[in-house]
C-alpha cells in the first residue's frame, strides 16, 4: 500500500484515545501493525486511557491483539512498533491528563497530531473540548468513529459541537465500509468502464439490492447494539454509502471534493424512508443476549425500500436489506436489468430467461459477476444463464484491510474516504421517519434470511436475492 495524495501535512504523531477498548484490539493495533510492516508507520503511538496501565502491560496488550488477528505476526515488525508506544494514564476530567497529553506532543516535537476517538460517542465533545484547553486543537486533526449521532437532531448538534474546536477539514468521520478496496471499486468500476454507463439508468434498470447479512449474533456488543440497533448501526453509514456509489454521477475529478458533492447529491434527491417502506425483525434468542433488554423491540434485521428521485433513477426500487443472525455472511449489491423486448430464443418452451444481472460481491471474496444469456446447447435456439465472474483477489491479488487504509488516510491526511458533515445530515434525514415511527418488529429465526414480512415491500414480480458467495 502507499499512502495517497494528502490534502493536509502528514501527522507526526498518534493520539489513541480509548487504546484499552474493543475497537483498539480487533482492528487498531492489526491496522498499525500492518503500517509498520509496509513502511508507512513513522510517528509515536500515544495512546490515552483511564485504565490503570503501564506502558509494559500497553505493550503487552499491543502484541497480543496483533498476535490475535495474524498468528504468523513477525516479532521483528511488533518489535519497533512497540518502541513507538506510549501511554498517558489519567481521568478525562483532570486538566494534568491534557497537560501531560500536551507536553508529551512537545516531547515529539509533533506540530500535526491525528486524535484518534476509539470511545464511546458520548465522549467525542469531551475529549474535543479538552483538547482545545490546552490548544491542541491548533495542531492536529481528529478521527471520529461511527456512531455519528443517534438521529438528525443529535447529528447536527455533535457537528456543531465539534464545529467550535475542529474546522470541518480537519474532522475525519470514520466509516470503516469507505476504507473497503470493493466498496471504492464501485466507484472505479462504475466510471472506468464505458460500457456501463449507457445503460446505468432508469431506462435499463429494473431495480437495485443491497444486502448486508451476517451470521453472527450481537456477540458480546449486546448493550452497545440495544442502544443502537441495525439501522443506525449500519444502515445509516455503511449501507446508504454503498447505495450513493452506486447512484452518484460521475465526479468532475477524483479529489475528495468533487467524489463528496456528488454523493451529496444523491442523498438530496433521496425520498426519506417512508415507515411502510420498512420492516423490522429480531432474531429469536437476541433477548437473551447479555447486555440486552429482556423485552427490547430493537431490530437486528431491517429491510426498506429507497427512492432517488433524480433523472437518472426516478422510479427505479431500491431494496436494502441488513441483519444479524442471518444465514449467510455476505455483502452484496444486484443491479437488476429489464428483460429484452421480446423473447426471441425459446424453442423448448421452458420458464422465461432471468434478468441480467450485475452482481458486486464486497464483501470476503470480493469480486463482481454479470449474471447473462448464451445459447444452450443443442439443435433449438434457446437461451440460459451463464456467468461471467472475477474474484478480485485472484486477478488483483491481496488488499490492505480497511482499517488499516483509513488509518493510512488519516495519518497522510487525506479525507477523501472519510464523511463530509453535510452527507451525515442527509443520511440522517433519510431515516427519520423510519427512526421516528418504527413500526413492528417481526422475530425470525437465526439462520434464515429474515422475517417472511420483508417480502411485502418488494415491488411487483421482485424478489430478494440471496448472496451468490
Ligand atoms: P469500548 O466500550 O471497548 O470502549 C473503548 C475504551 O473507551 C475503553 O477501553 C475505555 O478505556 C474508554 N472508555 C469507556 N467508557 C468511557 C468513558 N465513559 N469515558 C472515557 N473513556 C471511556 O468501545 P469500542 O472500542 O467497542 O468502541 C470505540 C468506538 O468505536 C465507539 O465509538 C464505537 O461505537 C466505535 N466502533 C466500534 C466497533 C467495534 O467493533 N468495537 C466497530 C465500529 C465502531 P479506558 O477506560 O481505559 O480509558
Ligand atoms: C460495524 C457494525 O460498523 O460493522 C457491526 O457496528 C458490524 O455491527 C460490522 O458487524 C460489519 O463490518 P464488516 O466489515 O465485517 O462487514
Amino acid at each position: 500500500m502507499t499512502l495517497p495524495h494528502s490534502d493536509q501535512p502528514a501527522a507526526d504523531a498518534l493520539v489513541l484515545f480509548g487504546a484499552t477498548g474493543d475497537l483498539a484490539k480487533r482492528k487498531l493495533f492489526p491496522a498499525l501493525y500492518q503500517l509498520e510492516r509496509t513502511g508507512l508507520l513513522k510517528v509515536p503511538v500515544i495512546g490515552v486511557a483511564r485504565s490503570d496501565w503501564t506502558d509494559q502491560a500497553f505493550c503487552e496488550h499491543a502484541e497480543e491483539a496483533i498476535v490475535a488477528a495474524d498468528a504468523h505476526a513477525d516479532a521483528a515488525v511488533i518489535g519497533p512498533l512497540k518502541q513507538r508506544l506510549d501511554l498517558i494514564q489519567g481521568d478525562y476530567s483532570h486538566q494534568s491528563t491534557w497537560e501531560e497529553l500536551r507536553d508529551t506532543l512537545d516531547r515529539h516535537g509533533s506540530k500535526h497530531a491525528v486524535y484518534y476517538m476509539a470511545i464511546p460517542p458520548s465522549m467525542f465533545p469531551v475529549v474535543a473540548q479538552q483538547l482545545a484547553s490546552v490548544g491542541l486543537n491548533q495542531r492536529g486533526r481528529i478521527v471520529v468513529e461511527k456512531p455519528f449521532g443517534r438521529d438528525l437532531p443529535s447529528a447536527q448538534e455533535l457537528n456543531q459541537t465539534l464545529a467550535k474546536v475542529f474546522p470541518e477539514e480537519r474532522i475525519f468521520r470514520i466509516d470503516h465500509y469507505l476504507g473497503k478496496e470493493s466498496v471504492e471499486d464501485l466507484l472505479v468500476f462504475r466510471f472506468s468502464n464505458a460500457l456501463l454507463e449507457p445503460v446505468w439508468n432508469r431506462r435499463y434498470v429494473r431495480s437495485v439490492q443491497v444486502t448486508m447479512s451476517e451470521t453472527i449474533g450481537v456477540e458480546g456488543r449486546g448493550s452497545f447494539y440495544d442502544g443502537v440497533g441495525a439501522i443506525r448501526d449500519v444502515l445509516q453509514n455503511h449501507l446508504l454509502q454503498v447505495v450513493a456509489l452506486l447512484a452518484m454521477e460521475p465526479p468532475a475529478g477524483a479529489d475528495s471534493q468533487y467524489l463528496q458533492d456528488e454523493k451529496a447529491k444523491v442523498f438530496a434527491a433521496m425520498r426519506p424512508i417512508e415507515p411502510d417502506d420498512l420492516v423490522r425483525g429480531q432474531y429469536v434468542g437476541y433477548r437473551d443476549e447479555h447486555g440486552v433488554d429482556p423485552n427490547s423491540d430493537v431490530e437486528t434485521f431491517a429491510a426498506c425500500r429507497l427512492e432517488i428521485d433524480s433523472w437518472r433513477w426516478a422510479g427505479v426500487p431500491w431494496y436494502v436489506r441488513v441483519g444479524k443472525g442471518l444465514a449467510e455472511s455476505a455483502t452484496e449489491a444486484v443491479v437488476e436489468f429489464q428483460r429484452p423486448p421480446r423473447l426471441l430464443f425459446d424453442e423448448a418452451g421452458g420458464p422465461p430467461p432471468g434478468r441480467n444481472l450485475v452482481r458486486f460481491r464486497l464483501g470476503k471474496q470480493d469480486g463482481v459477476t454479470f449474471a447473462l444469456q448464451a445459447k444452450t446447447p443443442g439443435p433449438h435456439l434457446d437461451s440460459q444463464e451463464v456467468d461471467i465472474s472475477v474474484d478480485f483477489a485472484a486477478a488483483l491479488g491481496e488488499r490492505s484491510a480497511a482499517y488499516e487504509r483509513l488509518l493510512g488516510d488519516a495519518l497522510a491526511g487525506s479525507p477523501r474516504r472519510f464523511a463530509r458533515q453535510d452527507i451525515v445530515e442527509h443520511t440522517w434525514s433519510v431515516i427519520q421517519p423510519i427512526l421516528d415511527t418504527p413500526g413492528p418488529v417481526h422475530p425470525y429465526f437465526r439462520g434464515s434470511w429474515g422475517p417472511s414480512e420483508a417480502e411485502r415491500i418488494l415491488e411487483n414480480e421482485d424478489t430478494w436475492y440471496e448472496p451468490s458467495s
